[in-house]
C-alpha cells in the first residue's frame, strides 16, 4: 500500500480508503448483515488501508456505529473521517425521507457531538462539510465553528466536500482547508480541468470518491443494464440507463480487456487510476462485502508495481471515453 501526506497536514493516509456510504444500507437497496460488512472493514485493515471516511448520513448513523465496532482498537491507528452538515427531514419508513444541507454553527456542533458519540471517539481525524449550503449560512460562520472545534481538540483537521472551484477559493481564503473531497472516476473526468489545478495550487489535498462509479467501472454488469430495487439510488441514476449505460458498458469491457492482460480485476484497474491522477491523495471507494474489498484492493498491487507502459495503455483506453 502507498501512504500520502495531506498536504500541510499531520495526517497520512492510504491511497485506497474505503467509504461506508452503501454499508450504511439506506438508499443501497438490499443491505448487508452486521457480520458481512465487519468483516469488509477489517479485510480493508489487513490489506493496509488506513481511511476510513463516513457520515451520519449513511443509513442514518449506522455506517458509523458498524465501523466504530468493526475497527475497535484499531481506530488509534487509522484516520478517520467524517462529515457535517446534513439535516433529515420527513419520514425515513414512509419513504419521504430527505437531506437538506444545514451549516449554522450550533448544528454542525451538535451533528459533531453525536457523531463522536455514535463513532466512540473523542476526536474526528477530517471532518468535511458534507455539501455546499442550502440555507444561508455564510460559510465564514461555519469555518468559524469548525476552527472552534479544532481548538477544543474534537477535530484534528477539516475540510469540504462537493465545492465548486470558486467556493473552495472562498474557503481557503477564510480557513485552513486540508481536503477535498470530489467524485473522480474513468467516467467522470470533469474535475481534472479546473477543480483539482486549483486544489494543488491552493495546497488542498484531493480525496476522490466514487472511483468504480456505483460498481459499474467493476465490470460486473456486463452488457445488460441492471435492474436495481427502488430502494436503491442506482435504479434512478441516469448512467445506469438506455443508451448511457450501453456506452460506459462498451468501455468497460475495453478496459476489462486491458485489465485481464496485466492479470487483475477490472476494479482494481479503475481504482489505481483514479489513486494516480495528479494531486489526488487518496481513491475513496466503497464496498460492503470483504470478497470486494479484497479485488478492489489489488489495486495497491498496481500503484506500486504497473510500470509506464501499463499506464500509457490504460491512459489510452481512459481517454477514449468521451461521456
Ligand atoms: N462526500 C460526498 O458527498 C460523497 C458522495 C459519494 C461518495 N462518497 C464517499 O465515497 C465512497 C465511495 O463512493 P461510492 O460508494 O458512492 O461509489 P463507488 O466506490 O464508485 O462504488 C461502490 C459500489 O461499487 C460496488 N463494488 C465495489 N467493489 C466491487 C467489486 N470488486 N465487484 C463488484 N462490485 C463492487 C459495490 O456495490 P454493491 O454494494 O451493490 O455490491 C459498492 O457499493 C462512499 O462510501 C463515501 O464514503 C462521498
Amino acid at each position: 500500500m502507498l501512504y500520502r501526506r495531506l498536504m500541510g497536514t499531520d495526517l497520512e493516509v492510504s491511497a485506497l480508503g474505503l467509504g461506508t456510504w452503501a454499508m450504511g444500507g439506506l438508499w443501497w437497496g438490499d443491505g448487508v448483515d452486521d457480520a458481512t460488512a465487519t468483516a469488509a472493514v477489517r479485510a480493508a485493515l489487513d490489506g493496509g488501508i488506513t481511511l476510513f471516511d463516513t457520515a451520519p448520513l449513511y443509513g442514518h448513523g449506522r455506517a458509523d456505529e458498524l465501523l466504530a465496532k468493526a475497527l475497535g482498537p484499531d481506530r488509534e491507528r487509522i484516520v478517520l473521517a467524517s462529515k457535517v452538515g446534513v439535516r433529515f427531514g420527513g419520514d425515513a419508513t414512509a419513504g419521504t425521507d430527505h437531506a437538506a444541507s444545514d451549516l449554522d454553527p450550533a448544528f454542525v456542533r451538535a451533528d459533531l457531538e453525536a457523531s463522536l458519540q455514535r463513532l466512540g471517539t473523542d476526536r474526528i481525524d477530517l471532518l468535511q462539510v458534507h455539501w455546499p449550503c442550502e440555507s444561508g449560512t455564510p460559510l465564514e460562520d461555519t469555518l468559524g465553528e469548525l476552527v472552534a472545534l479544532q481548538e477544543e481538540g474534537k477535530v484534528r483537521h477539516f475540510g469540504l466536500c462537493n465545492y465548486d472551484v470558486e467556493g473552495v477559493r472562498r474557503a481557503a481564503d477564510a480557513a485552513s482547508i486540508a481536503a477535498l473531497q470530489t467524485p473522480l472516476s474513468l467516467l467522470r473526468r470533469e474535475g481534472e480541468r479546473t477543480l483539482l489545478p486549483a486544489c494543488e495550487a491552493l495546497g488542498v489535498g484531493v480525496i476522490a470518491y466514487e472511483p468504480l462509479c456505483r460498481g459499474l467501472l467493476t465490470g460486473r454488469f456486463g452488457s445488460s443494464a441492471p435492474n436495481f430495487p427502488d430502494s436503491d439510488l442506482r435504479s434512478r441514476d441516469p448512467r445506469f440507463q438506455g443508451p448511457r449505460f450501453a456506452r460506459a458498458a462498451a468501455f468497460v469491457a475495453d478496459l476489462g480487456r486491458a485489465a485481464e492482460r496485466l492479470g487483475v480485476p477490472t476494479a482494481a484497474l479503475a481504482l489505481a487510476w483514479t489513486a494516480r491522477r495528479p494531486g489526488v491523495v487518496a481513491a475513496l471507494f466503497g464496498a460492503r462485502r470483504p470478497t470486494h474489498v479484497q479485488e478492489d484492493l489489488v489495486a495497491a498491487r498496481l500503484l506500486e508495481r504497473l510500470g509506464d507502459r501499463g499506464w500509457r495503455a490504460t491512459d489510452a483506453i481512459a481517454d477514449t471515453w468521451s461521456g
